[in-house]
């Protein structure tokens, strides 16, 4: 940290601002770098290839934007992207560059890595030194350059490469595809035995090439595997061009693939396709020309081990390679992980978590995956914190080591009673701990708020498993809820539950007894300044109670946060205008948009007001009235930590919340599956850091969906010495 200050410091000289700045880290959570790969986590992982060393295995990590490395010890490591979805120039460490999902990697001979950089239209090329540079494509999505040097080419959303050494010249050039697509925006298919520059390609993902240096593509849309023949001539070699399955050990052209999207060849240029949509792994006989099955029984579904291949379920498998004693090494990309295929047939998982991205409790936060981090609360120096997506509650203790307190990871509900960490809960989404060191749970899905007493039982304390709204006034243990989020206890240990999807905040009493604070039961906004009972509220989200007994409350979908004034039991705004978006920072609060808040909590002096401002990607503050961005540049991702927290992205942060013995800020950053911490900088530093260059935003972008406009064609470039094939759709 002291180092990060003092670069700061003497690197930046202008706009220094005193005080209040923050610096961002991560306190718990992340990917799992570092640790074996088993252990750490993938986000529809697409490709995977070999290198020159032996056990290494490089994956294009492609919704987490990263390229990824397991070494020869197992371990996981990023050696290319940040996380961060976007372009910020070549030249660089490859750790240091943006990438824009990347969806193909492969590695030549002397061990330099090349990444078919998808969404920026490029292909890069990591040196032996580290440094990230680009081999082809301007940037710019389109088609143009044949005959000129591949830097000087327009790409359009590269998706395979294939690399090979040959010696040749540098020059860039179309082998197949004629660029046609339909008005749908798809390419077609326009038969077969023609030149292949004269064919139509439908969205080809991966090309291959055999001993004879004929060319594979998987022509992923026509669903068949063409072949581009040393004279320039394109046959199918398998697929009937309509999708589906047909049953093995028939010729390859006689049966039917459905989405086929990786190619590999053996030595004995048998082609091994993963056929997507079929969850199979399928094996072309070179002698016989007859298909099999090597992996997937055509099931899709979760992860079964050590089980024979050919009866496993595989999710959207997206690519096979060959591994260095033979083996199959697939990416289950729907599944989340990387698996292999031994020789004795027998399959396993070699990298990722799978979707639960849990990996047990670990001695340190940062080595500890996590799902969705939503609620925090503290208690002695301990953060307990909601694993929504994991179904756990969890604490971290001062030495960093991870503890699950409730929660078997089974999302549901097997009664009350038994120990807190054998219970079932259903993604929990809020935690407050008691004077006593009880912990309550609003078990959302599950409809009640739970209790874990200091001996590690867990019972309900209201909500009787049903959805919905009964009444108020009756034992909360007999009331209805209705998906409970957010929760927070008074002074005296008085429970407020914001009843979501009753559009209510309700308050459970000391004697037991249920009612409703705010809400009228229907959603909507009639209006401040009345009684909070009187005034309808829009799926609350968070609730919050300074030490007056004044309520907070993250009026989600009226884009509002509302405070009940302990004195009076009126309900007024305190920040938003009720629309939703983003207008303008450091203003008057009740001028200021903010876009569905989750959460609002309160400092100990009740001066100071902090929302998860969660799809502005911010947490703001409100003092003085004003509304200023305390964390978050607005744009949903992840850049980097170790930076001025304004200048940090976060990803729909679900909650903010204040550990009273340290003041420090803590943020579940849901969806960089983290929990972030903001340290205050007592140093003036400089608020003049570089900003990410073309960034663009990655919320969410759906690579499927992407206008696919026209059809595609495989090119192929000469870089060096080593031939570079890319794949293309082409407007
Ligand atoms: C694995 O290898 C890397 C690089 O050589 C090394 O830094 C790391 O400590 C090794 N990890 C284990 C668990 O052996
Ligand atoms: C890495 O290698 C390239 C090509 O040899 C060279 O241009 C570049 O300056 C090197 N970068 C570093 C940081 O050494
Ligand atoms: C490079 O090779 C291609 C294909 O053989 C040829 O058409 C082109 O003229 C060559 N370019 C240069 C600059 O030599
Ligand atoms: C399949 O391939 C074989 C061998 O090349 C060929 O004889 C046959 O005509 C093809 N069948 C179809 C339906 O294309
Ligand atoms: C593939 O099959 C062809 C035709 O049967 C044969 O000529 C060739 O040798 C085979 N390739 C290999 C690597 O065995
Ligand atoms: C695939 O395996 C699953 C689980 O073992 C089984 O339920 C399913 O019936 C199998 N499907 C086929 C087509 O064999
Ligand atoms: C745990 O504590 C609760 C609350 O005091 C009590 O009702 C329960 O019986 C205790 N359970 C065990 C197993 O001691
Ligand atoms: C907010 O505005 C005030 C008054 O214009 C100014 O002094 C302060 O520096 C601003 N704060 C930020 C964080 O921009
Ligand atoms: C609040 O914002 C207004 C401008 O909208 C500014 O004039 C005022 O100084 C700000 N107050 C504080 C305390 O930052
Ligand atoms: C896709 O591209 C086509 C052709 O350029 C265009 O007409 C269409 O509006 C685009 N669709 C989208 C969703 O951008």
């Amino acid at each position: 940290m002291k180092l990060i200050l003092l670069l700061l410091s003497i690197l930046l000289v202008q706009s220094l601002v005193f005080g209040q700045d923050y610096l961002i880290q991560t306190f718990a959570g992340g990917l799992g770098d570092s640790l074996p790969a088993k252990e750490s986590s993938l986000n529809w992982p697409f490709d995977v290839s070999t290198g020159p060393i032996k056990g290494e295995y490089f994956i294009s990590d492609t919704y987490n934007h990263r390229v990824r490395k397991i070494l020869a010890n197992g371990t996981m490591t990023t050696i290319a992207g940040t996380g961060f979805a976007g372009y910020n120039g070549d030249g660089i460490l490859s750790s240091q560059a943006h990438l824009y999902y990347p969806y193909d990697v492969a590695v030549n001979d002397l061990g330099e890595v090349y990444i078919a950089d998808t969404y920026n239209h490029r292909i890069r090329k990591i040196l032996l030194n580290g440094t990230i540079i680009t081999v082809a494509g301007v940037g710019s999505a389109g088609y143009s350059g044949d005959y000129s040097t591949a830097m000087q080419a327009k790409l359009n959303y590269p998706h395979g490469i294939y690399v090979k050494k040959v010696f040749s010249n540098g020059t860039i050039i179309t082998i197949a595809g004629n660029g046609e697509g339909d008005a749908d925006g798809y390419g077609k298919y326009n038969g077969d035995n023609m030149l292949a520059t004269l064919s139509s390609l439908n969205l080809p993902t991966t090309v291959a090439l055999n001993s004879l240096n004929e060319v594979f593509i998987a022509d992923s849309q026509n669903h068949r595997i063409r072949k581009v023949s040393n004279s320039g001539i394109i046959s199918t070699v398998a697929g009937t061009g309509v999708s589906g399955y047909s049953g093995d050990g028939i010729p390859a052209n006689t049966t039917k693939l459905n989405t086929p999207n990786g190619i590999t060849i053996d030595s004995n240029d048998n082609i091994i396709i993963a056929d997507r949509n079929n969850h199979r792994i399928r094996l072309i006989s070179n002698s016989s020309g007859i298909i099999s099955t090597l992996a997937g029984n055509g099931t899709t579904g979760s992860r079964d081990e050590e089980v024979l291949a050919t009866s496993a379920k595989l999710s959207r498998p997206a690519d096979v390679t060959i591994g260095y004693d033979g083996e199959l090494i697939i990416t289950d990309t729907d599944n989340f992980v990387i698996r292999i295929v031994k020789l004795n047939g027998m399959i396993s998982t070699i990298a990722g978590t799978g979707f639960e991205r849990f990996n047990g409790d670990r001695a340190t936060s940062l080595s500890t995956l996590i799902n969705h981090p939503s609620s925090m609360a503290f208690k002695d120096g301990e953060l307990i914190f909601c694993d929504r997506s994991n179904h756990r509650v969890r604490r971290i203790s001062k030495d960093g080591s991870v503890k699950t307190i409730a929660g078997n990871g089974i999302g549901g509900y097997n009664g009350d009673g038994m120990l807190a960490i054998d219970a079932q809960l259903n993604y929990p989404h809020g935690v407050a701990s008691d004077s006593i060191g009880n912990i309550y749970i609003s078990d959302s899905y599950n409809h009640r708020v739970r209790i874990v007493f200091t001996n590690g039982t867990i019972s309900t304390i209201a909500g009787n498993g049903n959805s919905g709204f009964n009444k108020d006034g009756i034992q909360a243990t007999s009331s209805q809820l209705n998906y409970p989020f957010g929760i927070a206890l008074n002074g005296n240990d008085e429970l407020f539950i914001s009843d979501r999807s009753n559009h209510r905040v309700r308050k459970v009493s000391n004697n037991g007894i249920i009612s409703t604070i705010a809400g009228t039961g229907s959603a909507g906004y009639n209006g401040d300044v009345i009684m909070a009972t009187e005034a309808k509220l829009y799926l609350p989200h968070g609730v919050s109670v300074d030490n007056k007994g004044n309520v907070y409350i993250a009026d989600k979908q009226n884009h509002r946060i509302r405070k009940i004034l302990a004195s009076t039991g009126m309900i007024s705004t305190i920040a938003g205008t009720g629309q939703a978006g983003f207008n303008d920072d450091n203003m008057s609060a009740l001028e200021s948009r903010v876009n569905s808040p989750y959460d609002v909590t309160v400092d100990e002096s009740g001066q100071v007001i902090y929302i998860a401002d969660t799809n502005n990607h911010k947490i703001r503050r409100i003092q003085n009235g004003n509304l200023t961005t305390i964390a978050g540049n607005g744009i949903g991702g992840y850049n980097q930590d170790g930076i001025l927290s304004t200048q940090s992205q976060l990803y729909y942060p679900y909650d903010v919340s204040i550990d009273p013995v340290s003041g420090k800020i803590f943020i579940g950053d849901a969806s960089n599956f983290r929990i972030r911490v903001l340290e205050k900088i007592e140093t003036p530093v400089s608020s003049s850091l570089p900003k990410p260059i073309g960034s663009k935003s990655s919320n969410n972008p759906q690579p499927s969906n992407r206008n696919s406009s026209a059809s595609s064609s495989i090119g192929g470039s000469i870089i060096g010495s080593i031939i570079v094939i890319i794949i293309c759709t082409v407007v």
